[in-house]
C-alpha cells in the first residue's frame, strides 16, 4: 500500500511539471539509462557544457545577431536558457515522429501527443502500450503493463533502424550550400547493423526498475568523446610484409567516414623495434580540411574541401613504410585522434584545455614478425 501511495505521489508530481521533461523525471524509473545519458555528448551538447561548441559559436557571425541557429540540433527542445543547459534531452529523441529530408539540413518532426514516447522492440512493432493493471489468479496477483508515466508507441519504423538519428546527423550545409559535414545514409538504413547497434549496443543492466530486464541499450552514445573503446572492434589493424617494405592496413568497418567533424585529426603511429632499439616511423595523418580559395577556413566561410585524406566508409586503407622487416622485429601500431586539430586550438582560444590536447587511441596492436 505504501509503495502504491508513493507511486501515485510520484506520478502526480511528474505530470504537474511542464511539458519540458528534464532527465531527472526519467531517472526515477530509468536510473541506469539516465546515468549513462548524463555522461554523453548529447547531454553536454549546449554552449554551457561543450567548450568546443562554445568556442566555434563565439566566433560565428550569427552570434552578434543573437540568432542561435545551432539550437535545432544542439538544444532542440529548449525554450528558456535554463532548458538550454539540458542540451539534448530524452524527449529530443523519443518524441521524434518523423525525419523530413531537406537540402540544408534535415528536420525532426516531433509528435504533439503528450507523454507518448517512441521506442523499438522486436516482435512488438504494431503495439501502442498504455498503462494498466492486470489481475491473474482470481485477483490474487496484480501486475502492471506499460509505464505509469507515459505511453509507449512501438510502431515508428524509424526507431528500428538508425533513421531517427538522421534529423541531426545526416548533413549540414552552410549558407554557401557547402556541406560542412555529412554522415552516409547507408549506415542508418541497415536493419542488422546501424547507428543504434554500434553506438548504443545492448549492455547488461535493467532498462527500468519497475520491471527487470537483463539488458538495455547503452545511452552514453560511444563516440569521439565518450566510451571510444566500445567502438574499437569495428577498426582492425594488420600488416603485410613485402621484399623491401611493409604495409599497414586500416580496416574501417563503420559505414561512414572514420571521423565526420572537420575539427578532428586522425593519426597512425608506428614504432619499429629491432634488437631492443625503438624507432618511430613516419606518422601518417588523416584529415578532411574545409575552406575557401585553397586555404583552410571557418565552417561558415567554407566553399570547398581543401584536402581529404580521411579514411572512408568501409575502406581498407593501405599505408606503405619504406622499411624491410626481418624475422623477430616488432611493430607497435597505434591509430588514434585529436578531437580538435592541434593547429587550431590557439585560434579558438582552447590552448589551455588540457583534455583537448590529448591523443585518444582508437585501436592499437603489437606484431612480432615471423
Ligand atoms: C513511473 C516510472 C517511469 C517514469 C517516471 C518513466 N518511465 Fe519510461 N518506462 C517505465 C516502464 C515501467 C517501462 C517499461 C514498459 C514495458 O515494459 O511495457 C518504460 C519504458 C520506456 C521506454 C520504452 C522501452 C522499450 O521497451 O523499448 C522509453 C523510451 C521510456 N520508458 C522513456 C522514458 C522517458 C524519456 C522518461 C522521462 C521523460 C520516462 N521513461 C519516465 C516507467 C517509467
Ligand atoms: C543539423 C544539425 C546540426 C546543427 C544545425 C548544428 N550542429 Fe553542430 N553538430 C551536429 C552533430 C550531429 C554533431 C556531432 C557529429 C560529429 O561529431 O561529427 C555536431 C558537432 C559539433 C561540434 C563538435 C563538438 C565536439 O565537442 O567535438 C561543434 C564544434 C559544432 N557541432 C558546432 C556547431 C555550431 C557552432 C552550430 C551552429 C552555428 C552547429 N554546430 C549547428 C549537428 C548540428
Ligand atoms: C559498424 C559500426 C558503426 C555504425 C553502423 C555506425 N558507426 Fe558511427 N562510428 C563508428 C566508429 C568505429 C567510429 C570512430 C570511432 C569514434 O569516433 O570513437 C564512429 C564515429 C562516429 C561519430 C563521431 C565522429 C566524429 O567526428 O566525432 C559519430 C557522430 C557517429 N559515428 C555517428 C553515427 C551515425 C549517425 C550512424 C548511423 C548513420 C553511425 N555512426 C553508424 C562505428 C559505427
Ligand atoms: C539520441 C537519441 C536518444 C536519446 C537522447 C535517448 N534515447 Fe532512449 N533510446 C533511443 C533509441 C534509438 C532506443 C532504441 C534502442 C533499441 O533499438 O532498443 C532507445 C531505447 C530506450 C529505452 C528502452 C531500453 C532498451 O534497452 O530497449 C528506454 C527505457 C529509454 N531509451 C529511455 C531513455 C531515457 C530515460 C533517456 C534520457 C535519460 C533517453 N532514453 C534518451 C534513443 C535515445
Ligand atoms: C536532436 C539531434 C540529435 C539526434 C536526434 C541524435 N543526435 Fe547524436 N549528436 C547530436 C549533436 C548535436 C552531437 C554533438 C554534441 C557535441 O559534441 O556538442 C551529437 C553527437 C553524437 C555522437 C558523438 C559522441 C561523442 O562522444 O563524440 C554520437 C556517437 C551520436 N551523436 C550518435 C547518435 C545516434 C546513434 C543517434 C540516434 C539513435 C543520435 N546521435 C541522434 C545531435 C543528435
Amino acid at each position: 500500500m505504501k509503495s502504491l501511495f508513493s507511486l501515485l505521489v510520484l506520478v502526480f508530481t511528474l505530470f504537474a511539471s511542464s511539458e519540458f521533461a528534464d532527465t531527472a523525471s526519467c531517472k526515477k524509473c530509468h536510473p541506469t539509462i539516465t546515468t549513462e545519458f548524463e555522461s554523453s555528448m548529447h547531454k553536454h551538447a549546449s554552449i554551457y557544457e561543450d567548450k568546443i561548441h562554445k568556442a566555434i559559436w563565439d566566433k560565428h557571425p550569427a552570434k552578434a545577431k543573437g540568432n542561435y541557429k545551432c539550437a535545432k540540433c544542439h538544444t532542440p527542445n529548449a525554450t528558456t536558457q535554463e532548458q538550454a543547459r539540458e542540451g539534448i534531452t530524452c524527449l529530443s529523441c523519443h518524441t521524434i515522429s518523423n525525419v523530413e529530408k531537406h537540402a540544408q539540413s534535415n528536420k525532426n518532426v516531433y509528435t504533439t501527443k503528450p507523454k507518448t514516447f517512441f521506442s523499438a522492440e522486436q516482435g512488438r512493432e504494431t503495439e501502442v502500450v498504455k498503462y494498466k493493471t492486470v489481475s491473474s489468479w482470481f485477483g490474487m496477483n496484480k501486475t502492471t503493463v506499460g509505464s505509469a508515466y507515459h505511453d509507449i508507441d512501438y510502431t515508428n519504423e524509424q526507431f528500428y533502424t538508425g533513421e531517427m538519428c538522421m534529423g541531426c546527423h545526416s548533413h549540414k550545409q552552410n549558407s554557401h550550400k557547402f556541406a560542412v559535414c555529412e554522415t552516409a545514409d547507408a549506415g542508418a538504413k541497415n536493419t542488422k547493423q546501424n547507428c543504434i547497434t554500434c553506438h548504443m549496443p545492448k549492455i547488461d543492466g535493467t532498462a527500468t526498475t519497475v520491471r527487470q530486464s537483463a539488458q538495455h541499450a547503452y545511452h552514453g552514445f560511444a563516440g569521439a568523446h565518450v566510451s571510444t573503446k566500445m567502438l574499437s572492434k569495428y577498426l582492425t589493424l594488420s600488416y603485410i610484409k613485402e621484399a623491401d617494405k611493409f604495409n599497414i592496413i586500416i580496416d574501417n568497418q563503420a559505414p561512414h567516414d572514420l571521423m565526420s567533424h572537420p575539427l578532428r585529426v586522425v593519426q597512425l603511429c608506428v614504432i619499429h623495434t629491432r634488437n631492443g632499439i625503438h624507432t618511430n616511423l613516419k606518422t601518417h595523418t588523416f584529415v578532411r580540411v574545409i575552406g575557401h580559395e585553397g586555404k583552410p577556413d571557418m565552417p561558415w566561410l567554407a566553399t570547398e574541401v581543401i584536402k581529404n585524406t580521411m579514411i572512408k566508409a568501409k575502406e581498407k586503407r593501405l599505408i606503405s613504410f619504406d622499411k624491410e622487416l626481418k624475422s623477430g622485429d616488432q611493430l607497435e601500431v597505434v591509430l588514434g585522434f585529436y578531437v580538435v586539430n592541434p593547429k587550431v586550438l590557439k585560434k579558438l582560444g582552447l590552448e589551455n584545455e588540457k583534455s583537448l590536447k590529448e591523443f585518444t587511441v582508437l585501436q592499437n596492436k603489437n606484431f612480432t614478425i615471423k
